[in-house]
């Protein structure tokens, strides 16, 4: 077998447990399964490297013993950037190694619980590489590092597989992770009090939707959750806004990324997303109609214009209506392809002018108050 075909289930595993440690407890299966084959084809491989293994994350390529693999490689672009934010440029792995110290390290670049990575390591050793020689690999333990990354970082990372699974697959999606992620989102909620506007900002250029959708879900569950509604009602809400856009998966990425203001044609076809989205909701099981009707309504604004045009006398749900919030103060704050981010003032100035006509006073007060 190639080297490359030995070293890609080690990555594929590296990832997972990683992802997978950002989003559960240690004792989760989804994390251990992962571990578990990780820890295992790690020790195998450092027995037949002579005792250790080592991996180098430069730019956006990752090395395995000698052998590259580049940020097309599935995940790997993604670990390579999760390794540069812990200041972690390459790692050697003892044959040695056991399943808890694995798992600490995985944890450790995960973000979760240790942050600093100064406690002796055995079997494990990172660092950055030095200049005059790329062999050269730091003592035991870490060198300087950069501030964890939030937990939601990792939840982006699942989440995109999960919309383009549910965009792809239709009724076989899976939704079980969106789930994962809304009640992780609940967790860092509860846990963490971080100020709404402070606490993801994950403005990546190329994934715009699927941080956009996280960064909404995140701000309708605060809103849900200061209602007192009950926690499935808060999930259900919340499973809601993370799938809100998932229509725009079924649009074309050129008109997605068009840098540029938008032709009337390519407007008509971007505004189908809520019906393109709710006509694919509807045949999936979600266990609650909440996702189909928050797709379709969260462009119609709380005086009824938007679109698509409303069919009945009611307004929108209120599930929309602070979905429908949220989604223009995350797009106004997020830097997009034909103009700048705005500043957090200038964004709440747009809602407040819509106070009564494109947003529902009630919510939009409630939502200036979480915000402010
Ligand atoms: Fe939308
Ligand atoms: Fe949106």
């Amino acid at each position: 077998m190639k080297a490359q075909e030995v070293f890609l289930p080690i990555l594929t595993d590296l990832v997972r447990s990683i992802q997978a440690a950002t989003l559960y407890p240690e004792t989760h299966q989804r994390v251990q399964e992962p571990l578990v084959r990780l820890h295992r084809s790690v020790k195998n491989e450092a027995k037949r490297l002579g005792g250790s293994l080592s991996l180098g994350f430069l730019g956006d390529r990752i090395v395995v013993d000698q052998f590259p693999f580049h940020a097309s490689t599935l995940g790997v672009g993604r670990l390579a950037g999760r390794m540069a934010a812990r200041g972690i440029e390459k790692v050697a792995i003892g044959e040695a190694v056991t399943l808890p110290e694995m798992k600490r390290f995985v944890y450790f670049v995960a973000g979760v619980g240790e942050t600093d990575g100064s406690r002796p390591w055995k079997q494990i050793s990172f660092g950055r590489i030095r200049g005059d020689d790329p062999e050269e690999l730091p003592a035991l333990g870490a060198g300087e590092l950069l501030p964890a990354p939030h937990l939601l970082a990792g939840a982006k990372d699942v989440l995109k597989d999960v919309l383009h699974s549910i965009a792809v697959k239709g009724p076989l999606g899976n939704v079980e992770e969106g789930r994962d992620i809304v009640a992780a989102v609940m967790k860092g909620l509860r846990e963490e009090e971080f100020l709404i506007d402070r606490m993801i900002r994950l403005q990546d250029r190329d994934d715009y939707t699927v941080a956009h959708s996280l960064n909404v879900c995140v701000m309708v569950v605060a809103q849900a959750a200061g209602l007192g509604l009950s926690e499935a009602t808060v999930r259900d809400i919340g499973l809601a806004a993370l799938l809100h856009d998932i229509g725009k998966e079924l649009v074309s990425a050129e008109i997605l990324n068009k840098p540029g203001k938008l032709d009337s044609g390519e407007f008509a076809k971007i505004s189908l997303h809520p019906v393109l989205g709710a006509t694919h909701l509807r045949k999936m099981s979600l266990g609650s109609d909440l996702p189909v009707i928050v797709c379709y309504e969260h462009h119609i604004r709380h005086d009824r214009s938007g679109y698509p045009t409303p069919r009945f006398p009611d307004g929108p749900h209120p599930a929309s209506l602070m979905t429908q919030i949220a989604d223009v103060y995350d797009a106004l704050r997020t830097y997009r392809p034909y103009r700048a981010s705005l500043d957090r003032e200038t964004a709440l100035g747009i809602l407040r002018e819509g106070r009564g006509t494109e947003f529902e006073p009630v919510f939009l007060d409630r939502f200036l108050r979480m915000v402010c």
